[in-house]
């Protein structure tokens, strides 16, 4: 990579950022590519937030990406939101042209892609979503606009409804209880996403019987370490399962043609979601 005069920068903002796959998997792309673009991780602390956006525009950043614990909190200092953005109620990519700030969410279509690329057509499909902070809402939001039907099962049953509350419009998304014991709602579900900020472990034991649902696609939407649990307790019922990589994947090709205007190429960022 040569880094010159005419260089654009792209970063990534974000607490913590040091773990991020995104930097390497976008560089290499540019490289791949021959864009003169750089993607650099930019740890902002939340007081600083406001000053770190003011700065894409002062240094004539091409853009960023925004990830935790900021995708809804940058909202207010972007001056456009697209419709994704509006849709989501989250941002996680900003685009920078000639000074204005626009607000995109690639992260809901970044799931639905990685869910087709594995064969999986969410239209019609009944889903379960396991979990109701901003992950499962994003979730929910991707695969009632995909045409499935959701439930939600939470430990907090006022979170789950509280996620429901907020689709708009309306959809119909039924709520269970996280609770021990069988769940025969969930019998029949074509899919479960875990979204848990927990170790499906519990114990000796697992946190759920997801047994109904044998057969059914299980998606975490973490990887490495985080989704193991998960994905042995999958392999335990017999069914398929797939971690948070493929969307990574996903958002980040959108992201990458959002900055560039041009195509990603799949095939060099997914070196980097393995
Ligand atoms: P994210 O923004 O990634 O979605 P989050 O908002 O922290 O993460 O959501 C974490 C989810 O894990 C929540 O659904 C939370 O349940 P509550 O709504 O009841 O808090 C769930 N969670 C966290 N700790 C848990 C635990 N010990 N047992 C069961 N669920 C848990």
């Amino acid at each position: 990579m040569q880094i010159n005069g005419q260089t654009k920068v792209v970063g990534l903002i974000g607490d913590p950022v040091c773990h991020s796959l995104s930097p390497a998997m976008h560089n290499a792309a540019y490289q791949a590519m021959g864009l003169n673009y750089v993607y650099v991780p930019c740890q902002v602390a939340a007081a600083q937030l406001p000053a770190a956006v003011i700065a894409l525009r002062a240094l004539a950043f091409g853009g960023a990406n925004v990830t935790v614990p900021y995708k809804e909190a940058v909202i207010p200092y972007l001056d456009n939101l697209d419709w994704s953005a509006k849709r989501y109620g989250a941002v996680n990519t900003i685009v920078n042209r000639s000074g204005t700030l626009t607000g995109y969410n690639t992260d809901g279509e970044g799931f639905i892609d990685s869910l087709r690329e594995s064969g999986f057509t969410p239209d019609g499909k009944k889903a379960v979503i396991l979990g109701a902070g901003g992950s499962a809402r994003a979730i929910a939001v991707a695969l009632l606009d995909n045409g499935a039907e959701i439930i939600l099962i939470n430990r907090t049953r006022a979170k789950a409804q509280l996620v429901a509350d907020s689709l708009h419009p309306p959809k119909k998304a039924s709520i269970l209880a996280l609770t021990p014991g069988t769940k025969p709602e969930i019998s029949g579900a074509h899919l479960i996403v875990n979204t848990l900020s927990v170790s499906f472990r519990h114990g000796n034991n697992w946190l759920l019987d997801l047994s109904p649902a044998q057969g059914a696609l299980f998606y975490d939407l973490r990887y490495g370490k985080m989704s193991s649990d998960f994905l042995v307790y999958a392999a335990e019922l017999k069914s398929p399962g797939l971690n948070g990589l493929g969307m990574l994947l996903h958002q980040g090709a959108r992201a990458f043609q959002l900055f560039t205007g041009q195509a990603a190429p799949l095939q060099i960022m997914r070196e980097f979601c393995k």
